[in-house]
């Protein structure tokens, strides 16, 4: 991943641009690798010298030393150095972009400076380098920056790390390492998606508490990896417990999803299949959105991050995109796993509107840009149930492999739904006419059906005998009023938008009529006769 950036950096530098804003906040690492890049090959021709700045520092060279004999800490005075410096260089500022907020009492002329400067650089053997964590660009400036991510390490990098680590402690004889390849595999798999100095830190750790590195310490690791993750606010790890035998009906839409878990593999690339890229469930609310992206992880045995697409533009402007950029890497870094992106439309909400100054669009264009050109086995699967709040280009074909429409259950689903969710408390579901409550429940969800189990179990606990019977259950279902009753003008807009943009997620009422079957799912429907 550090190569694509060495490349692309270079053409950029080679190709004349002026300004090439770098985001990361691994300072150190990217300073290694554009010196990797001045010492390539492909640089030799026209060699370049690189000066680092820094508002503490002003303008030094790799060894540290001042460059010229001026002050050049303020940043007017550095880029009055990069406007009188003779020969080929990078100039490499760390943080500049403080100084170019609205806000900030010089911006102005620093941004007419640079203004000034752009011309010279272009095609000249001198390139300004932003290096911050932060993405922002004034409005003026905008044509002539070009955005470069860094990436989060490759596996050889949190190798190097390891090695550099078991390296350091190897004469210690109060610390014991004791690692064979299985467990470095597995503690270099663990790292991923951490940065290097958060991949250092963490095994820092493991070897500082337990006086010694093992295959053990993998789970440190992750416990490690997933308080950072925790930290950037956005991602959350989740524990995905029920796999598909969870969910009633959707048979359509596991049977895809069956097929999705099969192109992942090495076999499947040689096939010539791509990476499946994500999902969208739109649909009626409790009906299992939200389960089925749970299921997916569990079903497939990935990692399952949650994505909290709210706290990203809740954040301060500039922030948003930072934000948004380091989630995005931290799941590539986690991959192969499921990005869980739930209630879309909510975390939306803010774009085009009046309140947005364009950073929320622009925040989404890079959550777009990166569906479409991911590389990293990320499965996206996002949820939503209002579609008219949802841009249309988010819907393209390329983002997503597929959107589906996730109805009310029909008789047969309700069924397998009551059985689940009374197998789920030690009831058999043999012990009642799940048919006759299957038949009473027209128009409810799955969450609804879950409800009367558990109203059934209250009205039960308070009889003397405490026996749940077919009784309880037709009760409980009398008294709910199902929010499709409630809303059923709402639903059926719903309904008509998917019947031309979605694909089924269930086979329909009258499918089941007609002899379809609802792929696996309905062999345990089945058994009840309805
Ligand atoms: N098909 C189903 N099979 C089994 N249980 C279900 C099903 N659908 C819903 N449920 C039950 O209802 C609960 C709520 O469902 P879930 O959160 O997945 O709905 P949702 O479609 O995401 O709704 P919302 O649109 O309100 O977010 C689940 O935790 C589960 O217990
Ligand atoms: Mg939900």
């Amino acid at each position: 991943m550090s190569k694509s950036f060495v490349r692309d950096l270079g053409t950029y530098v080679r190709a004349g641009y002026p300004i090439v804003t770098i985001i990361s906040s691994e300072e150190d690492r990217a300073l290694e690798l554009i010196d990797e890049l001045l010492r390539g090959k492909e640089m030799s021709k026209r060699p370049r010298k690189l000066f680092v700045w820094s508002v503490s520092r002003g303008f030094v060279d790799l060894g540290g030393r001042p460059a010229g004999k001026d002050d050049t800490r303020r940043p007017e005075q550095a880029l009055a150095f990069v406007a009188a410096y003779p020969e080929g260089a990078l100039f490499l500022f760390k943080d500049f972009h403080p100084y170019l907020r609205d806000s900030a009492p010089n911006a102005a002329l620093l941004i007419r400076q640079l203004r000034d400067l752009v011309p010279e650089l272009k095609g000249s053997p001198r390139t300004l380098l932003w290096l911050s964590p932060v993405l922002q660009i004034p409005p003026e400036l905008q044509k002539d920056v070009t955005v470069v991510d860094l990436p989060l390490p490759a596996e050889n990098e949190y190798r190097q790390v390891l090695d550099r680590l078991v390296e350091q402690v190897k004469s210690n004889p109060t610390v014991t390492v004791d690692l064979d390849e299985d467990a470095i595999d597995a503690i270099v798999k663990a790292c991923q998606g951490l940065t290097r100095s958060e991949a250092e830190n963490a095994l820092a750790k493991a070897i500082v508490s337990r006086q010694g590195l093992s295959g053990r310490d993998v789970r440190s690791i992750l416990d490690e990896k997933e308080q950072i993750i925790r930290k950037s606010g956005i991602l959350e790890y989740t524990a995905a417990v029920d796999n598909f035998s969870g969910i009633g009906g959707l048979g359509q839409l596991k049977t895809w999803l069956r097929q999705r878990n099969e192109g992942f593999s090495q076999r499947a690339r040689d096939f010539g299949l791509p990476n499946p890229r994500g999902v969208m469930l739109v649909g009626v609310p409790g009906c299992g959105k939200s389960l089925c992206a749970k299921a997916v992880a569990a079903e497939w045995q990935k990692p399952l991050l949650k994505f909290d697409l709210g706290r990203v533009f809740a954040g301060l402007v500039g922030e948003s995109e930072e934000r948004m950029r380091k989630a995005l890497s931290v799941a590539e870094g986690v991959a192969p796993c499921v990005l869980w992106i739930d209630e879309l439309e909510k975390g939306l909400a803010g774009i085009g509107g009046s309140g947005d100054s364009g950073v929320a669009t622009r925040v989404f264009g890079t959550l777009l840009t990166w569906m479409e050109e991911k590389t990293q086995p990320v499965f996206v699967v996002a949820t939503a149930n209002d579609i008219s709040q949802l841009p249309p280009e988010l819907l393209r074909k390329g983002r997503l492999d597929e959107i589906f429409f996730v109805d009310l259950p029909t008789t047969r689903n309700r069924a397998e739904i009551l059985m689940i969710h009374l197998a789920r408390r030690q009831r058999s579901p043999t012990d009642y006419d799940i048919a006759a409550v299957a038949r009473a429940t027209e128009g409810f969800s799955g969450a609804e059906l879950e409800e009367v189990v558990i109203n059934a179990l209250f009205e039960a606990y308070d009889e003397k005998d405490r026996t749940l019977k077919t009784e309880h259950l037709l009760n409980a279902a009398r008294e709910i009023i199902p929010l499709s009753r409630s809303r059923a003008r709402q639903m059926e807009t719903l309904r008509q938008w998917a019947a031309t943009n979605c694909r089924m997620a269930a086979a329909t009422e009258s499918d089941e009529a007609a002899g379809e079957q609802d792929g696996l799912s309905s062999r345990r429907a089945r058994l009840v006769d309805l």
